[in-house]
């Protein structure tokens, strides 16, 4: 007890907080989202994401220069198309000649010490944005949409992707994609399950970037409630007995409670997805002079390491240097 008890002592001077602290994450803890277009010479800013871009393949790679040198982990792949390939399944989704399927080549042997995540889904090839084809009432239909994922999944695979990351949250989707790629004899690829997905308000500026918002209705008839923490807890146990490898909590930075609790009740790597929107709420504040965005980035990824995150899907990943070096 005071007197004798000071914990001023153990941080009095730098020297001494840098022994007792825990480190930040190192670069190869993060994953780098990126938007990937059809066509050449491609590099479309993002209005509500500034510093991201739509990449066609090629630029995709320039722009893996600077970010391949700082020893980042991975990539994460997302794909879009035009309007005129968009159907009501998705179809274009696993096409071999996609621009994500083309871009997991280029990657895979531009840069062969990047881990190549994909994303697998649907909205942004479906005309209704939903993540899965519809059925007569209009809702998503769960089975055909694992039928499709799983076509998804094996075209990102074959390409060469190290890991195919679900995150249309159809039950039995990880089931759907594991044999799938088991009976294709691709039972090497790791498969990371958007396990724990909400259906949150911080997904806006990914949307704009995507051009995947539903035209008609909500996901809250898939993604999980944030109101109702024991189902979003089971959706990744459910999601580990179905062969996922590693699970992920979707938003990160208002649900350190469920990386926590699931930290605790798993072996898995646990991966957190800082989405777009708490991305751009501190780019926004910072440009409005309301805070520092170097210590936000780092203030906030450190709560996402504390909580018990292992890998990091973060916008932040391609200025890592400049974030996250001391
Ligand atoms: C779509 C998908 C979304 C994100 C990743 N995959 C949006 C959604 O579910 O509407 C969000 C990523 C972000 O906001 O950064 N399956
Ligand atoms: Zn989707």
């Amino acid at each position: 007890m005071y007197p004798q008890v000071r914990l001023r002592r153990l941080r009095r001077n730098p020297a001494l907080r840098r022994m007792f602290d825990m480190a930040l994450p190192g670069p190869e803890k993060f994953v780098w989202p990126v938007f990937v277009v059809e066509g050449e010479g491609q590099r479309q800013t993002i209005d509500a994401m500034p510093g991201q871009y739509r990449l066609s393949v090629d630029m995709l790679l320039k722009e893996l220069e600077p970010v391949a040198k700082m020893d980042i982990g991975g990539i994460l792949i997302f794909g879009l198309v035009d309007e005129s390939q968009k159907d009501d399944c998705g179809t274009a989704a696993h096409d071999d000649k996609g621009a994500v399927q083309e871009a997991v080549r280029a990657v895979r042997n531009a840069y062969p010490d990047l881990v190549v995540f994909t994303d697998v889904c649907l909205c942004a090839y479906t005309t209704h944005g939903h993540c899965g084809p519809l059925n007569d009432s209009g809702d998503v239909n769960n089975d055909a949409s694992n039928e499709m994922l799983a076509k998804v999944a094996v075209s990102h695979a074959a390409a060469g992707a190290d890991c195919v990351a679900p995150s249309a949250m159809m039950d039995g989707q990880v089931l759907a994609i594991r044999e799938a790629l088991t009976r294709e004899g691709l039972d090497q690829t790791l498969l990371m399950s958007y396990s724990t997905k909400f259906a949150s308000a911080m997904y806006g500026p990914f949307r704009e970037a995507e051009q995947s918002a539903p035209q008609k209705g909500d996901r809250q008839g898939y993604q999980a409630s944030y109101r109702d923490l024991r189902q979003a807890i089971r959706e990744s146990e459910l999601d580990e007995e179905e062969g996922a490898d590693i699970l992920m909590v979707k938003p990160s930075l208002f649900y350190m409670d469920i990386i926590s609790l699931l930290r605790d009740q798993t072996h898995l790597p646990m991966a957190a997805y800082n989405v777009s929107g708490e991305y751009s709420m501190l780019i926004a504040s910072a440009d409005r002079g309301w805070g520092d965005l170097r210590g936000m980035v780092r203030e906030s990824t450190a709560g996402l390491v504390r909580a018990g995150t292992d890998i990091l899907l973060s916008y932040w990943a391609n200025r890592y240097d400049e974030f996250f070096k001391d």
